[in-house]
């Protein structure tokens, strides 16, 4: 009897077309055409490329393999370090106090907050499309939220909201800057680091701290020690960057891809129940997060690809998400796709984002919001994508649209009603998995 055949790891060949081409149209046919010839291409840099789903779902489960940044790993103080690049077994120890103040129990209770909050931004939208006949909607409605809501997590005021958003959004911008990929996170906004020390004082001073984020992460032991305030400002900061841009780009994307086709938004207002299809659909069709990096630490094969100690390897996310291996008619956004969560958008394995839920609340406040006071929605007639300059994002920078406003007896209040709807919806959002 012969023995079963073990196919040999295959060095992957160089890609002849570009995967960063600045245009998304550009870059998912590149996606398209590397996957018909093999799970992985060598880049430019010398990075190995993986664009297969298999090969993206193998690698990112494989955390003791694996840490995670776009900079040079290993380099900088752990009190420095973001909770991604921190290598196992320590990174799931610290992971486990992001899991549960972002957990469905603590991140459901923001959901009053993000209906009020959705509500006065599109308030504002609509006044100013009335006066202009069309609306940055990014500006007045997408663009803040996400920020809003991470501070209401972090329990920050309500009075200092607007100034914590435009903080976060600074420091986003700095972030972004390739010379700033291995530049302490703490370091990058000195205001804010400031502002951030002084609610760490106030808890540390309190005879009763709020049982926040930040009062977690004081509080909780790691190893047998305390995380140092440093740490405990790098891990806030990283928080903060970590869900902000992603859920913009996600609230832009959601609402492009309805005004783009007037035909798919009055489907959802005729169909409710069609809402978590939209969103799933739309992180799989436009991933927020196009890619991941991790630098390897201990040789492995990755889907017959080997990896050696050291190497630093791309996953695609944008591409195992339109995997034709996965997903029929990949290259087709469609409200009625059957396994809607079989995507990568959060990645996959214990590093999946913890933030997921809260983000998939959002988008569904900021959909139903939508939904309630708005009868149609369409692109301005000159506007043509402007994409989000992030390398690693896909969102819309600006979104020009009109509005039509719902008829306003049909407008239903977002604040009162359907309580046994949402929740539910929160149920479902809860119970349906990740890709663990
Ligand atoms: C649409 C919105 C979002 C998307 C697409 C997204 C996507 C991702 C992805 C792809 C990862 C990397 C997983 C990996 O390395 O394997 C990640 C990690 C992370 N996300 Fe999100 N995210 C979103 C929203 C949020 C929000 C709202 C928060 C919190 C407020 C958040 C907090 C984090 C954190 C802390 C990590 C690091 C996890 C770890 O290293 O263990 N994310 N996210």
């Amino acid at each position: 009897m012969s023995s079963p055949q073990i196919a040999a790891p295959v060095e992957p060949a160089a890609a002849e077309v570009d995967p960063f081409d600045s245009s998304s149209e550009n870059r998912y046919a590149a996606f398209a055409q590397l996957r018909t010839q093999g799970t992985a291409a060598k880049v430019e840099s010398g990075q190995t490329f993986f664009v297969r789903q298999e090969a993206v779902l193998q690698g990112l489960r494989s955390v003791d393999h694996f840490v995670g940044s776009f900079g040079d790993v290993g380099q900088s103080k752990e009190e420095d370090t973001l909770l991604a690049a921190i290598p196992e077994p320590r990174h799931g120890k610290i992971r486990k106090l992001f899991n549960s103040a972002l957990a469905y129990n603590h991140a459901s209770q923001v959901e009053p907050f993000v209906r009020r909050y959705s509500n006065d931004r599109l308030e504002e939208s609509l006044a100013v499309c009335r006066q202009r006949g069309e609306v940055e909607i990014m500006e007045t409605f997408a663009r803040r939220t996400p920020s809003a809501v991470i501070a209401e997590v972090l329990g920050i005021p309500n009075d200092r909201i607007d100034e914590f958003a435009r903080w976060s959004d600074e420091i986003l911008q700095r972030q972004s800057q390739t010379d700033a990929l291995n530049a302490p996170i703490a370091d990058l906004h000195p205001e804010f680091t400031a502002y951030l020390e002084s609610c760490i004082d106030e808890r540390l001073g309190a005879a009763t701290p709020p049982n926040d984020m930040i009062t977690r992460l004081l509080r909780a032991e790691v190893d047998g020690e305390r995380l140092s305030h440093r740490a405990v400002l790098t891990q806030t900061i990283f928080l903060i960057v970590a869900g902000n841009e992603t859920t913009r780009n996600l609230l832009g994307n959601l609402i492009y891809r309805l005004a783009e086709d007037p035909a798919r938004y009055a489907a959802l207002r005729a169909n409710r129940a069609l809402i978590a299809n939209a969103i799933e659909e739309s992180l799989r069709f436009d991933s927020p997060v196009q890619l991941l990096a991790r630098t390897c630490t201990g040789a492995i094969d990755v889907d017959g690809v080997p990896v050696e100690k050291g190497d630093r390897v791309l996953y695609s996310l944008a591409s195992a998400n339109r995997d034709e291996r996965c997903f029929d008619a990949p290259d087709v956004f469609r409200l009625d796709r059957p396994r809607p969560r079989d995507h990568v958008a959060f990645g996959a394995g214990p590093h999946v984002c913890p933030g997921a839920f809260l983000a998939r609340m959002e988008a569904k406040v900021t959909l139903e919001t939508l939904l309630d006071r708005v009868q149609r929605i369409e692109l301005a007639p000159d506007y043509v994508f402007d994409p989000n300059p992030v390398f690693w994002a896909l969102g819309p920078r600006t979104l020009r649209v009109r509005l039509v406003p719902a008829d306003a007896t049909n407008a239903r209040d977002a604040t009162n009603g359907r309580t046994s709807e949402r929740g539910a919806e929160s149920a479902s959002n809860r119970t349906s998995e990740d890709r663990a």
